[in-house]
């Protein structure tokens, strides 16, 4: 049977890898962005142009209004259907020491990074069909100490802390609820970082793996989740990060 399934921030990055990774795994995958609906329509031409099927909706996180549309969009796309996978990728990143961190910057990791994609779960749970699975990314840095992300840090923390919870909330019913964690991955959001040579070569000496994560990584991964191989596995988070900081590298 086809699956339905919705990608925030699916326009570009991982999002975009993982709404590509669930088409063509069969389903049929709703492509959310914030305002580039030039670069959600090419999500949806690179899934068509595979075989699969996709289609574009639009919610600025952090506007009013924006969880109610996202959800109602859903519903009337899927309608009876219902929504089998939800992926809560959408997310903003932050440079900011604990002195240089305002209010404001504070207000928008945690309206964008953690209070919508609660509130939007909250919408979605009635509509999620039994078997189903909800997938959030949230961050390797939730478990190491950067002084410049700690309020990224704090969010990816926070949004982690739904799995467990809703893991056993929805359990009953088959679906599994759980984090993905990547390290640094190779997108518009790191780009700026990893376009300076020495922080390149040294986030890749961070890795066992010896290399900085591509997009399909994290969105693989997600699959696996997402797909019946993954039945198993429920209120965790999983570390794709090629391993870093693991510990000195010999
Ligand atoms: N890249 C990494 O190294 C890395 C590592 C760990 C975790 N992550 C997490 O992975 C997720 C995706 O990151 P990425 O690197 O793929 O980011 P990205 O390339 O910057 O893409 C961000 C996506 O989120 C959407 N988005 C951003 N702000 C939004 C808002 N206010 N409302 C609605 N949508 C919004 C964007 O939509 P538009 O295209 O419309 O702007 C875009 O689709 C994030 O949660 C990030 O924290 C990334």
């Amino acid at each position: 049977m086809t699956k339905n399934a919705l990608v925030t921030g699916a326009s570009r990055g991982i999002g975009r890898a993982i709404a590509r990774r669930l088409a063509a795994d069969g389903a049929v995958v709703a492509v959310h962005h914030g305002g580039n609906e030039v670069a959600a329509k090419e999500t949806v031409a690179l899934i068509e142009d595979a075989g699969g099927r996709a289609f574009a909706v639009s919610a600025r996180f952090g506007e009013a209004g924006a969880v109610d549309r996202l959800a109602d969009a859903v519903a009337e796309a899927f309608g009876d259907g219902g929504l089998d996978v939800l992926v809560n990728n959408a997310g903003i990143g932050s440079h900011s020491t604990l002195g240089e961190v305002t209010e404001e910057e504070l207000d928008r990791l945690l309206t964008v990074n953690v209070k919508t994609p609660m509130l939007l779960v909250q919408r979605l749970v009635p509509m999620l069909n039994d078997g189903g699975r909800v997938v959030t990314v949230g961050s390797m840095a939730s478990r190491i100490a950067v002084q410049s992300q700690i309020a990224y840090t704090v969010s990816k923390a926070a949004v982690e802390a739904l799995a467990p919870t809703l893991a056993n909330e929805l359990g009953r019913r088959g679906i599994t609820v759980n984090t993905v964690a990547p390290g640094p991955i190779r997108t518009d959001l790191t780009e700026p970082l990893l376009a300076i040579p020495e922080a390149a070569a040294g986030l890749t000496a961070m890795t066992a793996l010896g290399r900085i994560g591509e997009p399909e990584d994290v969105a693989d991964v997600v699959g696996f989740l997402a797909g019946p191989g993954g039945r198993w596995i429920t209120g965790r988070t999983l570390d794709v990060s090629g391993g870093t900081y693991l510990g000195p590298i010999a």
